[in-house]
């Protein structure tokens, strides 16, 4: 049924690659933002934000490229209410099949006089104009109300009432600074129904930030008022503390469907692969205790729980671990696996690689079944992302040779490819992450600082995976770097040579310049 005769269909609207990737530290690439909107198509997304592309060129080019690939989910591009911000985002999503465009500006006091310095009837003025420039590239238009629950409740009437005169098909009411309570929230949007004439004529959204820990609350309060698109984040990424999470919302309208009788089209089984690819992308690491998503979501510890789950799994469960995508893990192939089964097993886990991709990734999975007795399900998740990122890197590692324990000194030597040309270096250093990092900076000398060097193992084991995150910074530019390998010292080598690689091609492309919204 679709979504506009379906009066219980909640739109899904992520901004992962938008609103989550303003998070610090959370840059993603071109390569690596592509991937995850396919992610999210295939799990039933209905809006994509996939940028801001007057922010940077970087922003703008991703923008273009997944509105060139995603047929299924709509494309939003965000834009300030400016003629150049709506022309830049038109023009990015001109390949797009489904698009939308999204156009914002402040309207509460404190915003309009110190940050945009401009009197009420300027900002009338100018939300008139945004979405009449809008609708002038496509029919899809949404407006949002920049601090929406710090205005005066008559001005954003009056706001909205402009905007869907204009033509917004959606108005967004968002919480920027995650200020609201759930009853007053909910309260502002039954207010909005009631008291603005023309509002039958849009959908309803919400676009709350976690910053008193209310984001996900606040939206269904929302939900249940009348609003019917709610704006999120796979894992809670975004700004500060975060927007409401994609997985969190979803799953509490499914398990809660006898007091919230919503619907959304979101495939939850691929929950678990969307947070994970998020996390290993971005390098945020999903706390333990993460609702829906975290290691311990369904992990059962005291002795009391675990013998209520042998006895009746809904003792301690209200919802099954099969149902966000987490299954038993499972042993997909070994060592005497040939190209066809791999290729197939691939196949059946949903993942697409071109035949360059297939043979690069069907090497380490020989190298890894060679040192690993049984291969899971994660392990080739874990290759495949760990391919994905690395792209067509400039730096490639070879070999590695580490020296470690108590008697130090620790020891690395180094073989990298740099241009097709092999080069070696050994170096000492405080301990083989230091000797091996050191090697790497002898090879490649550059100035970026560490911010960030993070491990962890994909699955249970001594001779589990270990997947490596390290955050680069240089001169304003912030990079993350993945690699993977059974072999720690090998993982982080080739996690830090990932960072640099993705440095060198932020190099050639301006900082983002601070915007001013
Ligand atoms: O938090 C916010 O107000 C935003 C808008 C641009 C929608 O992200
Ligand atoms: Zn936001």
């Amino acid at each position: 049924m679709s979504t506009k005769t379906d009066k219980n269909r909640v739109v899904i609207f992520d901004t992962t690659l938008r609103d989550g990737e303003q998070s610090p530290g959370a840059s993603m690439n071109l390569e690596e933002k592509v991937r995850i909107a396919t992610v999210l198509e295939e799990m039933g997304v209905d809006v994509i934000e996939a940028g801001f592309p007057i922010a940077s060129e970087g922003d703008f080019e991703a923008v273009r490229a997944i509105a060139g690939k995603i047929k299924e989910s709509t494309i939003c591009g965000l834009a300030r209410a400016t003629s150049q911000d709506i022309d830049r985002a038109a023009e990015a999503l001109k390949p797009a099949a489904r698009k939308r465009i999204h156009t914002f500006i402040a309207t509460s006091p404190l915003h309009m006089e110190h940050k945009l310095k401009m009197g009420p009837n300027s900002v009338l003025e100018a939300v008139h104009d945004s979405v009449t420039r809008a609708r002038g590239y496509t029919d899809d238009v949404e407006w949002s109300a920049e601090d929406a629950t710090r205005s005066e409740t008559d001005f954003l009437c009056r706001c909205v009432e402009i905007a869907i005169n204009a033509g917004a098909t959606t108005i967004n009411i968002p919480d920027t600074v995650g200020y609201a309570l759930p009853e007053e929230f909910g309260a502002l949007i039954a207010l909005l129904r009631n008291k603005v004439p023309n509002i039958d004529k849009a959908v309803i959204s919400v676009h709350c930030h976690n910053d008193l820990g209310l984001g996900v609350a606040n939206s269904l309060s929302a939900v249940r008022n009348g609003a019917r698109q709610v704006e999120c984040t796979v894992n809670g990424l975004g700004e500060r503390a975060g927007n409401a999470a994609m997985e969190e919302l979803v799953m509490a309208m499914r398990t809660r469907n006898d007091l919230m009788p919503y619907h959304t089209g979101i495939k939850t089984e691929l929950i678990t692969r969307a947070s994970h690819l998020v996390s290993t992308v971005t390098g945020f690491v999903v706390q333990p205790n993460k609702a829906i998503v975290g290691a311990n979501a369904f992990a059962h510890e005291s002795g009391i729980h675990q013998d209520g789950m042998l006895k009746h799994a809904g003792t301690y469960e209200i919802m099954s671990p099969e149902s966000i995508g987490l299954t038993e893990s499972k042993i997909v192939l070994g060592k005497h696996s040939g190209r066809h089964a791999f290729t197939t097993k691939v196949k059946e886990m949903g993942l697409d690689l071109d035949d360059e991709a297939i043979e690069d990734v069907f090497r380490r999975f020989k190298d890894l079944a060679d040192k690993k007795k049984e291969v899971f399900e994660e392990d080739l998740v874990a290759l495949i992302d760990d391919r994905i990122v690395r792209g067509s890197d400039r730096i490639k590692f070879v070999s590695l040779q580490v020296v470690c324990g108590s008697k130090g000194p620790q020891k690395a030597d180094l073989e990298l490819k740099v241009d097709g040309e092999t080069i070696t270096t050994s170096a000492q250093g405080d301990g083989p992450v230091d000797a091996t990092f050191a090697a790497i900076r002898n090879l490649f000398p550059h100035e970026a600082t560490l911010q960030l060097y993070q491990v962890h193992a994909v699955t249970k084991g001594t001779d589990a995976q270990a997947e490596v995150t390290v955050r680069l910074e240089e001169k304003g530019r912030t990079v993350n770097g993945q690699g993977a390998d059974v072999d720690t010292m090998v993982a982080s080598a080739r996690a830090y040579v990932n960072a640099l690689n993705k440095l060198i091609v932020k190099r050639g492309k301006s900082a983002p310049a601070a915007l001013s919204a």
